[in-house]
């Protein structure tokens, strides 16, 4: 099978235009009166043919633009790729990121092996220069990125590698870039791993490959070790939720605990984290069966289990001083024989009883189970990240995900932390009327709502589950997946919640960026 683009990424102390390679990337504003000062003495450089590029109004410096311009053997580099930064008082660290990712789709799609980005220039002092070396290591894993590791008949081939170096004259700025390139290249890789496992079919990940893939994350890290349990040991512990939901399938279900235990007493006064994520190999509803149209889409319904096992992967290898569990109950809903129905009364691990009015809501059958193993592990705070609700993309579109909690602060914390990864979240509701919806005559709880608010009952059902504890919820319909290829990224997964969650757990942590 093919490996994934590989990616090295380093900074080098250079000046820009004498800077030798295939391609230099720089920004431009679009509201600037003038080419930014790089982007001027290259110009003077190359007889003018940036500014009459502008001149001409091919390129405008709109976000996510790029425009390509020769070298004439005056500047060190072979090719200038300018790349639109929108608006200068608009800009944010994101915007840092998302230009390396246009630079790094473009030279994949360009099979440019070697390019060096001089985009932190454009900014001056306005972000941390640390910060902007680790932007622009995420933002280039992040543009890289392909999936096409089935694909054995290709008739142009793809890059097997892409060399980045972060450049600038000053060995004081590529000391800094380079502090800050080292975590991002740890998190952008994760996320790129999580983005295979992701995009891979339910033929392929079964619960049990899941679990076996966990466990060999855990031997590749001293600080982390992963317990799995099968069938038999969740019939014992009285797993209910997750039992029921993957009776359907020959494909049994699996119930994962990845723990990350910092050397020594570093985490001492942190709280523990606990993250659970919900790992749907695939969803097809069960016997409340879902329409033909788009079904296949639903191999990604197990993006927030492996959002949690990239982000345990990331917090390991950045060494973190915080203890965190990531759990992630793993199931395939599919009809069958031996499938759960629509009536059936469950008892979940917690003791509550659910009655099932809908197997195609199974997200929260098993997550029950994995918030109350949370409680009983003792974490602090608890996070699920789970593809839970089409209401939820029906309410916030493809753009930001639906942020539901019992906590304030906890709240604030991952909105910091969505402004910092540029994985955006919207804070909705899910206490109250929502929960009193959830209630079911026969039993203690019922899975499904009214017709309306669907994704504020859904995180409603899941909030009984999690006692006094501090709790958010992240339903991420809709951001986990790209439809289409856009400018800064392939099509297919898009690994959210990686960069969110490590950012979250790295400004608890008092990691600077
Ligand atoms: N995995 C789906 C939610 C989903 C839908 C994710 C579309 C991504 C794209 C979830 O298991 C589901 O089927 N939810 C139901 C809940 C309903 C039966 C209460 C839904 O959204 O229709
Ligand atoms: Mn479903
Ligand atoms: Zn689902």
């Amino acid at each position: 099978m093919k490996e994934i683009i590989n990616v090295e990424l380093r900074t080098r102390k250079v000046d820009f235009s004498k800077c030798k390679t295939c391609l230099l990337a720089v920004g431009q504003f679009s509201d600037a009166k003038e080419l930014d000062k790089l982007n001027k003495e290259l110009d003077g450089k190359l007889g003018g043919s940036i500014s009459r590029l502008i001149k001409l109004g091919d390129f405008k410096g709109k976000d996510g633009t790029s425009e390509v311009v020769y070298g004439n053997g005056q500047i060190g580099a072979s090719r200038v790729l300018l790349i639109g930064l929108g608006e200068k008082k608009k800009a944010t660290l994101d915007t840092v990121r998302k230009a390396a990712a246009v630079a790094a789709n473009k030279a994949v799609s360009m099979k440019v092996e070697n390019i060096s980005l001089a985009l932190h220039r454009a900014f001056g002092g306005q972000f941390d220069v640390a910060a902007m070396g680790w932007v622009c290591a995420e933002g280039t894993y992040f543009g890289s990125y392909r999936y096409d590791e089935f694909v054995t008949a290709s008739e142009n081939g793809r890059l097997a590698s892409l060399n980045v170096e972060l450049i600038d004259p000053d060995s004081a700025k590529t000391k800094k870039l380079n502090a800050g390139l080292l975590s991002g290249a740890v998190i952008g890789k994760a996320q790129s791993y999580a983005r295979t496992l992701a995009n891979r079919p339910a033929n392929v990940i079964t619960p049990a490959e899941l679990a076996d893939i966990a466990e060999k994350v855990a031997r590749g890290s001293r600080n982390l070790s992963c317990t799995v349990f099968d069938e038999k040991q969740m019939s014992a512990k009285g797993m209910g939720g997750v039992l029921a939901v993957g009776s359907g399938s020959q494909n049994k279900p699996r119930f994962i605990v990845l723990k990350y235990s910092p050397a020594g007493k570093a985490a001492g006064g942190k709280p523990t984290i606990g993250l659970v994520g919900k790992a749907i190999t695939f969803d097809s509803g069960g016997i409340s069966i879902k329409p033909a149209a788009g079904m296949e889409e639903m191999k990604l319904d197990k993006t927030g289990g492996i959002a949690v096992l990239g982000t345990i992967k990331a917090a390991a290898e950045l060494n973190l001083p915080i203890n965190i569990y990531g759990i992630i109950p793993s199931a395939e809903n599919l009809p069958s024989g031996t499938s759960y129905r629509p009536g059936d009364i469950v008892t979940t691990f917690s003791g509550k009883t659910v009655e099932v009015q809908n197997t195609d809501a199974e997200g929260r059958m098993i997550l029950c189970d994995a918030l109350s193993y949370a409680v009983k592990q003792n974490c602090d705070i608890i996070i699920d990240i789970a593809t839970l609700t089409g209401a939820c993309m029906v309410a916030l579109g493809k753009y930001m995900a639906g942020l539901m909690g019992n906590d304030d602060k906890l709240i604030k914390q991952l909105q910091k932390a969505a402004a910092e990864s540029g994985e955006k979240l919207w804070h909705m509701p899910s206490g109250g009327e929502y929960a009193e919806e959830m209630k079911s005559k026969i039993a203690d709880l019922k899975n499904i709502g009214s017709k309306w608010g669907g994704a504020c009952t859904g995180a409603a059902f899941l909030r009984q589950f999690v006692g006094d504890k501090k709790w958010a919820h992240l339903d991420i319909a809709g951001v986990d997946v790209f439809e289409k290829a856009t400018e800064s990224s392939a099509e297919g997964s898009s690994g959210f919640g990686v960069r969110l969650l490590t950012t979250y757990l790295m400004d608890l942590a008092g990691k600077k960026r």
